[in-house]
């Protein structure tokens, strides 16, 4: 490695230099007496500090394995550091059958720096409505804290990433979020609640007639109607890491027993957190394909997992908590089919846990080549549910989420400013903070001549601190750059 090789040469160069007079006790001490022991006592340094940089690197390794949890989605981008350096690689952490959808990958990033709302039909730079309403992929991101009261429904553009990490972001009012004849949208880390009918059904997040769209850690609680319904023709979507709670209709997913064209819907619904106060529809399928895989659902009122019009249900390594009410016990419910009728659907129950009573009523074929089309991911075992659902919904900015959040500055690649002042490279210096300074990992002077800091050092780095050395030895200050250890 190049410090290992800066050091070594310092140490030739140090022992060679016959007209060293520096100040510092311990040159004085073996200075011209003793050559070799310098030498010596300058290993021991080196080793010593080698040896820390190794704890440290442990300890790091450490930590990153402590922030396994078994969740996919999560281990995929979580247990980086540095992951706000490389927002866009949340883009190839998505599993199920949304796992296609490339959002703003490639685009430029678009900080969103305004919260106001003030005319939906000719929307302000800086503020959401802009950024998604933008032609073209766009990584949009959020330089505080924010609630966004919307006028009416935010109509998001094909290719949109809405990445609220590092912030929180409230989305309410008129609406909510609508995903409408479009393609390629990743929702992330947003709260959404309170959403009311304005030209809309009043759902937290509708999506219509549209295909590759992830909804991933988002928190969705107490709308008109669905906290998240996908219909007329939607499919290839994943649902999953959200926590939903307080509300009656949760998710709808297919739009009307008569509307056929949802026969090829597929939709994933994993690792979410059914909370407390919710009614039903988690989810009301109709038509398609429906992989409920690793959920955990802490009770309900009426039903947990329902649907009309011949769905296939593959429900596999959830955990279905009933609640108290003796009557309410079962998972499941059909509407608008007789039982002659409805036991030819195909709705299986594996590995699934039952608390408090809860029984699903399987029908159809439990056979697996029945359960293709609705196989979308390896479910894990539901003994781990608890771990693998930890992080459920928006996590906050600072706690919680064992994630440092570090500064977006140096995201700045490409990210150019195409005469909007709002998509900027990570230049707004109102974001965030600097989470880097607390971090003790982040390596200071030593840090990086030594490599214990948290990301390696660019090797020119080195050859400045190996010359600055040389130069020092030279001057006899040689006494400054060697600190006790
Ligand atoms: C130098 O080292 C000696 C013996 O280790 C110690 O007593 C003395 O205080 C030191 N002087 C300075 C300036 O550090
Ligand atoms: C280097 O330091 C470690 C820890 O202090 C020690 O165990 C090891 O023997 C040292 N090696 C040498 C070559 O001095
Ligand atoms: C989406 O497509 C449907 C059906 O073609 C149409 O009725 C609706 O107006 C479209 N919505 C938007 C926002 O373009």
């Amino acid at each position: 490695m190049i410090p290992d090789t800066c050091i070594l040469l310092c140490l030739v160069l140090y022992s060679l230099c016959p007209f060293i007079n520096a100040t510092s006790n311990l040159t004085l001490q073996h200075r011209r007496a003793d050559p070799e022991a310098v030498v010596q006592e300058l290993q021991r340094r080196v080793n010593a500090s080698l040896y820390r940089r190794k704890m440290l690197d442990n300890q790091q390794e450490k930590s990153q394995l402590s922030c396994i949890t078994g969740n996919p989605i999560d281990d995929c981008w979580r247990c980086d550091p540095n992951w706000a350096a490389n927002r866009q690689r949340l883009a190839d952490c998505a599993i199920g059958f949304g796992r296609n959808a490339l959002g703003g990958k490639g685009g430029p990033i678009y900080v969103v720096t305004d919260s106001s709302d003030p005319d939906p039909n000719n929307p302000k730079p800086g503020t959401l409505r802009h950024a998604v309403t933008r032609q073209g992929p766009i990584w949009i991101i959020f330089s505080a804290d924010m609630l966004i009261k919307l006028e009416n429904p935010l109509m998001v553009s094909s290719f949109k990433t809405i990445d609220g990490r590092g912030a929180n972001v409230q989305i309410t009012g008129g609406g909510c979020v609508s995903i409408e004849n479009v393609s390629n949208v990743i929702v992330h880390n947003i709260n959404i609640h309170h959403c009311v009918p304005a030209n809309s059904d009043g759902d937290g997040l509708h999506v219509q007639g549209s295909t590759n769209i992830w909804v991933d850690h988002c928190t969705l609680s107490d709308c008109a109607d669905g906290l998240i319904d996908c219909t007329l023709g939607s499919t290839a979507i994943t649902i999953s890491n959200n926590y939903f709670f307080h509300h009656d209709k949760v998710m709808l997913l297919g739009h009307s027993d008569n509307y056929v064209a949802d026969k090829g819907m597929q939709v994933t619904v994993a690792f979410n957190r059914f909370g407390d106060g919710l009614s039903q529809r988690m989810p009301r399928c109709r038509f398609g394909y429906f992989h409920v895989a690793n959920n955990d659902y802490v009770g309900w009122v009426v039903y947990a997992i329902g649907g009309s019009a011949n769905p296939t249900i593959n429900s596999q390594g959830n955990r279905y908590t009933a609640p108290s009410n003796p009557n309410k016990k079962e998972v499941t419910m059909r509407m608008d089919a007789g039982g002659e009728e409805w036991e030819a659907w195909n709705w299986r129950t594996e590995g699934d846990i039952m608390e408090n009573g809860a029984f699903f009523v399987p029908s159809g074929d439990g056979l697996s080549p029945q359960y293709a089309m609705a196989s979308s991911l390896a479910p894990k075992s539901a003994d781990f549910i608890d771990q693998l659902t930890l992080n459920a919904g928006a996590m906050l900015a600072n706690g919680g989420t064992g994630v440092s959040m570090s500064s977006p500055s140096s995201e700045s690649g490409g990210a150019s400013s195409g005469g909007d002042g709002a998509i900027s490279g990570g230049s707004d210096g109102s974001y965030g903070g600097d989470g880097s300074s607390g971090d003790p990992a982040s390596g200071g002077y030593y840090g990086m001549i030594f490599g214990s800091g948290a990301s390696p050092p660019a090797p020119y780095q080195n050859y400045i601190i190996l010359l600055a050395l040389i130069v020092l030895i030279i001057t006899n200050d040689y006494a400054v750059l060697w600190p006790p250890l």
